[in-house]
């Protein structure tokens, strides 16, 4: 069942630049028009580093998901998902059960993940607006979704920027937060000025050019969004930051343009990680290393004759080979948003469709169909 809880709204727009759509562009995916490009290319002109702000920022979702997951959390509710792409929530462990429900106020977005969501009966899609809180929390398929004594994952990636009310993004999140209980992970990424002082305004008139504003927070704001949860691991740090293992951890920060923070709601069952793992909410929070989110293992080696030998795992706790169960928790080596593929670490190619070419040869078939405009 998909509510529509504003359902006049549903028009498409196809001649209005809109930011799922512009996001769609700047990580290599098809799902815009020629008007969310124009847009896209201006942006890339004043600020060259946006398309790897909206990769990184995209990436972290796997990072979220896999700590809420490790910290125990099953459902999760991702706010302005935006359009489906590669690896979304509900993709990210495919080896554990766990619930999403989607939301965005974009009616396009609501249609490819009505379309996309088709045949998986644990997700929901949501077209609602965050800002009515209260509404969206109240409305029967978020209320029958969740089971309501348990947490909660909430995932706010580069959609509280698309908020520029400061009194109402606070409204909202004061309601999220309170309805959240305790033990639930608050995963927020929100684009910043804190490295870009001097060309944040040309991005904003690039925006507004468009049509579309856009607010960037700072480091304070952005922090005050969290309230009184415990920030987790890295802390409130440059989203590429989180990235440890991957290639977006070697970009600078200013690449990201934006922080991310993921902090967990206290209280009796709280579900914190060790203190030493802990991050320091208002200040900058030392760059430890990421506990391994998969249980220690000895490196297993590959399979003879399988691998060719640059592909050997490095990787601490090693990856799972290309004949292993789990191959697709592999880490990624390359990823290619453009062509829509990803290399793993166990020599498993990877398509964004979801099928793959695994190293002896073999396919595996998508598991779901790729998203039509
Ligand atoms: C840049 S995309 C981010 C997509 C995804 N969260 C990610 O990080 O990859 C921003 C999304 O937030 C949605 N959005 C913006 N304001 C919103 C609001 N007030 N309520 C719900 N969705 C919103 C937009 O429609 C868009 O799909």
């Amino acid at each position: 069942m998909y509510p529509l809880l504003f359902p006049r709204d549903l028009r498409p727009h196809w001649n209005a630049v809109q930011p799922p759509r512009v996001y769609s562009f700047l990580l290599g995916m098809v799902q815009n028009y020629e008007c969310d490009r124009e847009a896209a290319r201006s942006l890339c002109r004043v600020a060259p580093w946006i398309r790897s702000a909206a990769i990184i920022n995209h990436d972290f979702a796997v990072r979220s998901v896999l700590t809420s997951l490790a910290l125990g959390v099953r459902q999760f509710l991702d706010l302005g998902c935006g359009l489906p792409t590669w690896r979304n929530v509900h993709e990210v462990d495919r080896r554990r059960q766990y619930t999403t429900v989607y939301v965005d106020r974009d009616p396009e977005v609501f249609a490819h993940a009505r379309t996309y969501l088709e045949d998986s009966p644990s997700e929901t899609a949501v077209y609602a607006d965050l800002l009515a809180m209260e509404q969206l929390l109240a409305c029967e398929a978020v209320r029958s979704a969740f089971d309501p004594g348990a947490p909660v994952a909430v995932l706010l990636h580069d959609v509280l920027p698309w908020c520029t009310d400061d009194a109402a993004v606070h409204q909202a999140l004061a309601v999220l937060r309170a309805w959240m209980p305790a033990g639930s992970t608050l995963s927020i990424t929100h684009l910043t000025d804190h490295w870009h002082r001097a060309t944040m305004p040309d991005v904003e008139r690039a925006y507004a050019d468009h049509g579309l504003r856009i607010r960037p927070r700072s480091r304070e704001a952005i922090a005050a969004l969290f309230g009184d949860f415990v920030q987790q691991r890295r802390g409130l740090a440059a989203v590429g930051r989180w990235h440890s293992e991957s290639r977006h951890a070697r970009s600078p920060e200013e690449n990201s343009a934006a922080f991310a923070g993921i902090a967990v709601k206290p209280g009796p069952s709280d579900r914190r990680l060790p203190a030493a793992e802990r991050g320091r909410g208002g200040e900058t929070a030392p760059i430890t290393p990421l506990r391994p989110l998969r249980r220690a293992q000895p490196p297993r080696p590959p399979a003879p004759g399988l691998f060719p030998r640059f592909l050997m795992c490095q990787h601490q706790p090693a990856c799972p080979p290309a004949t292993a169960p789990d191959w697709e928790a592999a880490q990624p080596l390359a990823h290619h948003a453009e062509q829509a593929w990803s290399l793993l670490c166990n020599g498993v190619l990877l398509f964004e469709d979801t099928g793959a070419l695994l190293p002896d040869g073999r396919i595996i078939a998508p598991h779901r169909p790729l998203a039509t405009a």
